[in-house]
């Protein structure tokens, strides 16, 4: 349909801006989903809902999707999943606390062969635009919930790739995502929101990780964000299980985000190492010297 003859939609005045022209996100999401997405979002009936959202709003948000899925797309590659499209269905992404899902969106659109589980706990989303994805499942629960783990449990036996995803996770909600990622995930890509909100101690259902950060990070002189990412990543093993698989993570700061809290938290699962080098028979020995 042309432009003129329908109402013009928010992404119609993204498109058109200078943002969309300068803003590697923008420019990719616009180049690789011409006819996907983005006429979804002009034209699609069951996407509607998206059509007022505040352009800025709307642009914030396709970045941070974009850039969460960059991540995801290159971290599969690392994992070693096939990106053939004839592959279908082995790696299943989730997107935790997902709002109305927009990196679910774009993760459908992008990584070939992937289906997506987003779980948000608000009941009063309009999420119609969820008819249009036969790849998205929506789940209304709450992230602490036991079910989310059973979700990420079956996924993991039935040998999918898990891939953890959580975008601008508030509190202790990143803590969380990085649970998950340890208990049964092979990919995480957090970007964490804002600090664990302290609270007094009988309302403390998720105990106190994070606290005190905020006066650590004034004694420091240090910006808070930047610390809460140092303890997050801190805080994602260096192993995980009984085969002691190695992790390897970072720290990626994404300046084409359009927030100042830009930053993801990246970690993934590698392959155990068949054995450790004393049970292979070789000598293995640490040499003390008392000098
Ligand atoms: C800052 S938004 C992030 C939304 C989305 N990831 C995005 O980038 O647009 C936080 C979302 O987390 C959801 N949320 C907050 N606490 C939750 C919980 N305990 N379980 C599930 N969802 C939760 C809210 O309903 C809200 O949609």
């Amino acid at each position: 349909m042309d432009a003129r003859a329908r109402a013009r939609r928010s992404i119609d005045h993204v498109a058109d801006g200078e943002t969309a022209a300068v803003n590697a996100h923008l420019r990719r999401f616009f180049e690789r989903h011409a006819n996907g997405l983005v006429k979804k979002l002009r034209e699609d009936d069951n996407y509607s809902s998206w059509a007022r959202v505040k352009s800025k709003a709307l642009k914030k948000e396709l970045t941070e999707a974009v850039g969460a899925c960059e991540i995801i797309e290159r971290e599969l590659e690392r994992v070693g999943t096939s990106m053939v499209e004839e592959v279908v269905g082995d790696v299943r992404v989730f997107d935790v606390c997902c709002g109305k899902g927009m990196t679910s969106c774009v993760a459908a659109a992008s990584i070939v062969n992937c289906d997506v589980i987003a779980v948000d706990r608000d009941k009063r989303m309009n999420m119609k635009h969820l008819a249009s994805e036969q790849k998205i499942t929506f789940k209304e629960m709450d992230a602490y919930d036991e079910a989310v783990d059973e979700m990420m449990r079956d996924a993991k036996l039935s040998g999918k790739v898990v891939v953890v995803c959580g975008v601008h996770l508030c509190g202790d909600l990143s803590r969380r995502a990085i649970e998950l990622f340890a208990r049964w995930g092979d990919i995480l890509v957090l970007s964490p929101c804002c600090l664990v909100r302290e609270v007094r101690a009988w309302k403390r259902p998720c105990g106190e990780f994070g606290y005190g950060l905020a006066r650590a990070a004034r004694r420091l002189e240090a910006d808070s964000h930047d610390l809460w990412c140092k303890l997050l990543l801190a805080h994602v093993p260096t192993h995980l299980g009984s085969e002691f698989a190695p992790v390897s993570k970072r720290i990626v700061v994404d300046d084409a985000l359009l927030s100042e809290k830009n930053r993801f938290i990246v970690a993934r699962r590698e392959r155990p190492r068949s054995a450790c080098v004393s049970c292979d028979g070789e000598e293995f020995s640490w040499k003390v010297t008392n000098k």
